[in-house]
């Protein structure tokens, strides 16, 4: 079901979440967010004493591939913990902004159970750079 890429993007997610820095919830959270040019951007979630201004690891990846001048994405894969976990919802708006049609592959810490998703059904009658034309 998955093609070679995605799987790649699973194995990139669970890597980069040994990286989280997470020692207030202790729950490690890696993304990797592929873009169109086939670039992998990856994040993990970065908390803080200040606990409000921790930042999810999906908006680290897109905020670094941003940063990088790449704006079209394709797919990202988020790895969780005991199982599979869906993007917050400050992140699927986020995320939305770019790629509404965008694939969501959500694993465990192991890349073992997965389940894929699209962000426009995690996120339907999303608001998007579109509705300020309205
Ligand atoms: N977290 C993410 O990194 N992504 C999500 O989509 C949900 C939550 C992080 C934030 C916080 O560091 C920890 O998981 C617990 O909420």
């Amino acid at each position: 079901m998955l093609n070679e890429r995605e799987r790649e993007l699973i194995g990139k997610a669970v890597e980069v979440r040994e990286r989280a820095y997470a020692p207030y919830s202790r729950f490690k959270v890696g993304a990797a967010l592929l873009s169109r040019d086939g670039r992998v951007f990856a994040g993990c979630n970065v908390e803080n004493a200040s606990y409000g201004l921790t930042v999810c690891a999906e908006r680290v990846a897109l905020f670094k591939a941003v940063s990088e001048g790449t704006r079209e994405f394709e797919a990202i894969a988020i790895a969780c913990g005991k199982g599979p976990c869906a993007p917050c919802g400050a992140c699927r708006q986020v995320l939305f902004e770019f790629a509404p049609d965008l694939t969501v592959i959500m694993t465990d810490s192991e890349g073992k159970e997965i389940r894929v998703s699209k962000l426009s059904d995690l996120l339907p009658e999303g608001f998007g750079p579109g509705s300020l034309e309205r």
